[in-house]
């Protein structure tokens, strides 16, 4: 689904909500033990949260560095950290899920894999909050209309669409 020309950049939070249904539809196939669709959601998951965590630090975060205030929980790097604590839990989400072996799958590798999700969803829940309550408001404040709409035009923000590739 693509967003209908959000007019704040505060609506791009729609996206993190977006992300976390991806996760739902993962997690639900994995329960109904459909194994292979579990795999392949895991896998678009994964690549939608990659193309939004380029943009956000590709686009967004150099704005950021530059000009906001000093907030805080709201350091630049603290951002740019969680996105690798992201990709290290993704990383580790995926061995799991590949040491599932169906049909033959151990219950107690799907519970482990179940358990490292729990906290992998607690991790994001935090980040997202993060985001949604600091570094949106924040890019919204510090930027003018007219690098609003630019920006608006720049950020693809949607599970179907990928960021331009940077030069
Ligand atoms: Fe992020
Ligand atoms: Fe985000």
């Amino acid at each position: 689904m693509t967003l209908s020309q959000p007019k704040s950049l505060l609506e791009l939070n729609e996206i993190h909500r977006e992300i976390e249904d991806m996760f739902y539809w993962h997690q639900a196939a994995l329960l109904k033990a459909d194994f292979t669709a579990a795999k392949n959601l895991l896998k678009e998951y994964e690549e939608v949260v990659l193309n939004h965590m380029k943009e956000e630090e590709d686009i967004l975060l150099p704005l950021y560095r530059e000009r906001a205030g000093n907030i805080r929980g709201g350091d630049a790097d603290i951002f740019v950290l969680e996105h690798k604590k992201i990709l290290e839990w993704l990383g580790r989400l995926k061995l799991r899920l590949s040491r599932l072996n169906p049909p033959n799958v151990d219950t107690k590798n799907l519970i482990a894999l179940l358990d490292d999700e729990a906290h992998f969803k607690k991790f994001i829940e935090h980040h997202t909050l993060r985001e949604n309550r600091i570094f949106y408001p924040e890019i919204e404040r510090i930027v003018n209309e007219k690098e609003k709409g630019y920006l608006l035009r720049l950020l693809t923000f949607s599970p179907e669409e990928k960021p331009p590739t940077k030069a």
